[in-house]
């Protein structure tokens, strides 16, 4: 089983919503500290409320996508405010469905800001003595979607691949301070990004019938920043529930 103490502080962001709420209640169950962010802080504020061990629920917001050339010593900031951190759960992230001849330098600049600079910058400041705990873990949310290139998917898919790529190689850079870095690529699950997605006509309605839930990642989550994990970094883990094997590669 696993578990955690309040002296192992999490850092998770996207946690007002899907798979990045489901982690960080999942963490603060576990026994963790967890600080929380994301642009809304009315909803940050909901999910400390919905937490078992509220009082161990810290509640940050910020908009990723703006400075961030300041994200790093944002996190060292945090960890001399709360304690040095010993885990990074990196879930905030937007939908981009463009098809090439609509895209322009404008729409990829904003869709790698907050898919990829932002992430990597978050990083950084993570990896950096003063704010990290030491053994401890990185925890990216890419994207199935990576892998596939399906139509429309240019800028969230290509930023997406990018992650797994610089999770290796984070993975490789951080190895001998014993900092784990890992990527999940989940496959559909139904949350805000997918069912809005849905509303507006840019994924099919019938994904929401096999869709997998939030905490199917939060389980890997938690695994990946456990000591259970010790011995896996510079991995990308799919969590797709089967979606792409070759019978059911239709359901990407
Ligand atoms: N759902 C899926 O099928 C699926 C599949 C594969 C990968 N993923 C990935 O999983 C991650 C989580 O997605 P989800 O499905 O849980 O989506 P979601 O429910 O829409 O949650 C997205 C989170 O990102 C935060 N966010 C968005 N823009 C932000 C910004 N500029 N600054 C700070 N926070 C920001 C949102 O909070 P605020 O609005 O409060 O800022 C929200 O907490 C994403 O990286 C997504 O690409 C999802």
């Amino acid at each position: 089983m696993i578990s955690f103490s309040k002296e192992d502080i999490f850092f998770v962001t996207g946690a007002s919503s899907g798979i990045g709420r489901a982690s960080a209640l999942l963490l603060n169950e576990l026994g963790a500290t967890v600080i929380i962010t994301s642009r809304r802080q009315e909803k940050l504020h909901e999910v400390k409320n919905d937490a078992v061990h509220s009082e161990n629920m810290i509640v940050e917001s910020r908009d990723l996508s703006v400075d961030i050339d300041n994200h790093a010593e944002w996190v060292i900031g945090l960890s001399k405010k709360y304690g040095k951190l010993k885990g990074l759960v990196l879930s905030a992230g937007v939908s981009f469905v463009k098809p090439l001849s609509l895209v322009d330098y404008s729409s990829l600049k904003t869709a790698y800001d907050i898919l990829f600079d932002a992430q990597v910058m978050l990083v950084k400041g993570f990896a950096n003595r003063k704010a990290n705990a030491g053994n401890s873990s990185v925890v990216i949310i890419s994207s199935n979607t990576a892998a596939y290139g399906v139509k429309g998917t240019l800028e969230y898919g290509s930023a997406k691949a990018a992650l797994i790529t610089a999770g290796k190689v984070m993975a490789n850079e951080l190895y001998y301070r014993s900092i784990r870095v890992n990527t999940i690529s989940p496959g559909a699950i139904l949350t805000p990004m997918v069912e809005e997605s849905i509303k507006r006509g840019e994924t099919n309605a019938s994904v929401a019938e096999y869709a997998g839930k939030p905490e199917y990642i939060a389980n890997m989550v938690s695994f990946l920043l456990s000591e259970k994990a010790c011995w896996i970094t510079g991995q990308d883990i799919v969590v797709d529930g089967g979606a792409s094997l070759p019978h059911l590669h239709e359901r990407i």
